[in-house]
């Protein structure tokens, strides 16, 4: 019977960003101690001049940026995409904070072991704006969910979530950054544990370690 490999120590991780980055940082800090079990080997972007790639360049992670405009269609950024990534070899890929739906041609690649951090309590709140949208129902608690990326918007089998209190008179900023104090913290802990262990799926669960120990 074939065994899986066991995982690789360090795993190594891509991490994919849109934005300001602050998911980006806390693994970056995490990843600084051998004992977390993953390094970053490199950081790609959507879109130039966000302080997500300034994050990796002042930690010298190497930093990529394909923009779906320099492409024909999605389907060839979505290849490119694939392509580029699959060019630093890695163990997971993680998106953090990344705006766009990855495709067929990257989930052919990475499907299974990539993760996405969703600024709600899925299923709830799906899609670009979260928080906004949790806000709007008027809902006492949302949160935020780590989840293996399928084909969906944010449908994915789900690893982790926190809760996190809507307060009285949040606005979209305030409740957004509460949430992000509580994402980073459960992706480090998460993404930490999954590098180290490896992990499977039975049916939608998300288990650490090998399929068949
Ligand atoms: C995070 O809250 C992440 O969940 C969200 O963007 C933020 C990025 O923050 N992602 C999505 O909404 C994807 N649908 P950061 O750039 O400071 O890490």
């Amino acid at each position: 019977m074939a065994v899986p490999p066991a995982p690789r120590t360090p795993a190594r991780l891509v991490v994919l960003v849109s934005g300001s980055g602050t998911n980006l940082q806390a693994l970056i800090e995490a990843s600084t101690d051998p004992e977390y079990g993953a390094t970053i080997v490199a950081v790609g972007a959507d879109r130039d001049g966000i302080e997500g790639l300034a994050r990796a360049e002042r930690h010298d992670i190497e930093t990529f940026v394909l923009r779906t405009s320099e492409f024909e269609d999605r389907p060839a950024w979505d290849v490119a995409l694939a392509d580029k990534v699959a060019s630093y070899d890695p163990d997971l890929v993680v998106l953090a904070g990344f705006m766009k739906l990855t495709g067929p041609a990257f989930l052919a690649l990475f499907g299974g072991r990539t993760l996405n951090t969703h600024p709600a309590l899925s299923p709830s709140f799906p899609g670009m704006h979260g928080p906004r949208d949790a806000l709007a129902y008027g809902v006492k608690v949302t949160g935020a969910t780590l989840f293996v990326v399928d084909e969906g918007v944010d449908t994915g089998p789900i690893v982790a979530q926190v809760a996190v209190p809507v307060l009285d008179g949040d606005d979209e900023s305030s409740l957004h950054e509460r949430i992000k104090t509580s994402e980073r913290a459960m992706l480090v802990e998460w993404v930490g544990t999954l590098a180290r262990e490896g992990f499977h799926l039975e049916d939608r669960a998300v288990r650490p370690g090998p399929d068949h120990p």
